[in-house]
């Protein structure tokens, strides 16, 4: 599953986050383009408040269920917390997820990690970049905000985007920024975009599958639960579409 083609043929992507084997057996029989082991495992997992706590084990242990049910969709892994800090740690702990069966890693932040990017470019592995609201610095972030609201922080994340792409990253999700910012960006780059709470000009969109479900209590604006026709069959086939036709996310889920 190459994203690109996606964006180069105009087609919307479409991604979940799934933690285990079952889940990943339903989205991709449903179709589903890409499946995420988020790190949002600290949160809809563990149990915790945020996901500072997810270690690399945690994250192989993850992928190596969800890669036994994920045929044909692309399967990214995030990197967690402090586990990219330098290019030699980067490029190990990359290796272990790609080891345990993730054909594309992804982590936050942009130019402060540039040694990191470079580093996995340049042993061509896979990357998909995370910008706006960062989960792993929501401490340094005041809490869970929108990003991107002012002219200098709009500016640095386009900036950092486009430096991004220079380092041969393959996708960018944008996380929880203003729609019009989040258009831009997909305009000016080639790679694709993945938005969420990033309006619906973006090249694609995911969700959190707990969130999508109607599982997490407390959701933000941006979440949408497609359970309404009940099955989970059903409601990822609905998400599917409604990415595939523009119909999600509506000004109602967006910034
Ligand atoms: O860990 C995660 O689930 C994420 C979301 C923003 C999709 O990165």
């Amino acid at each position: 599953m190459n994203l690109q083609n996606f964006k180069d043929r105009n087609e919307k992507i479409t991604c979940l986050t799934a933690y285990d084997a079952s889940f990943a057996q339903v989205f991709d029989e449903c179709g589903i383009d890409s499946i995420l082991v988020g790190d949002s495992l600290g949160n809809v997992i563990k149990g915790d408040e945020n996901t500072l706590s997810v270690s690399i084990k945690d994250m192989i242990y993850h992928i190596q269920a969800v890669a036994k049910t994920c045929n044909k969709a692309l399967l990214i892994a995030d990197m967690p917390y402090k586990s990219y800090q330098t290019s030699e740690q980067t490029l190990k702990n990359a290796n272990l997820l790609l080891d345990a069966g993730a054909q594309m890693v992804k982590f936050e932040g942009g130019y402060e990690h540039k040694a990191s990017f470079k580093a996995l470019q340049n042993n061509s592995i896979p990357v998909c970049g995370h910008l706006g609201l960062q989960p792993q610095s929501v401490i340094e972030m005041g809490g869970y905000k929108v990003q991107g609201r002012n002219k200098n922080d709009a500016q640095r994340i386009l900036d950092d985007a486009k430096a991004l792409e220079i380092w041969g990253v393959k996708a960018i999700l944008l996380e929880c920024i203003p729609a019009s910012l989040a258009k831009q960006i997909s305009e000016q780059l080639s790679i694709p975009t993945i938005g969420i709470g990033a309006g619906v000009d973006c090249d694609g969109q995911v969700l959190v599958s707990y969130d999508m479900l109607g599982i997490t209590k407390n959701t933000t604006k941006f979440v949408k639960n497609f359970l309404s026709n009940g099955s989970i069959e059903s409601a990822t086939k609905d998400f599917i579409q409604a990415v595939k036709n523009s119909t999600f996310p509506t000004n109602k889920y967006s910034f």
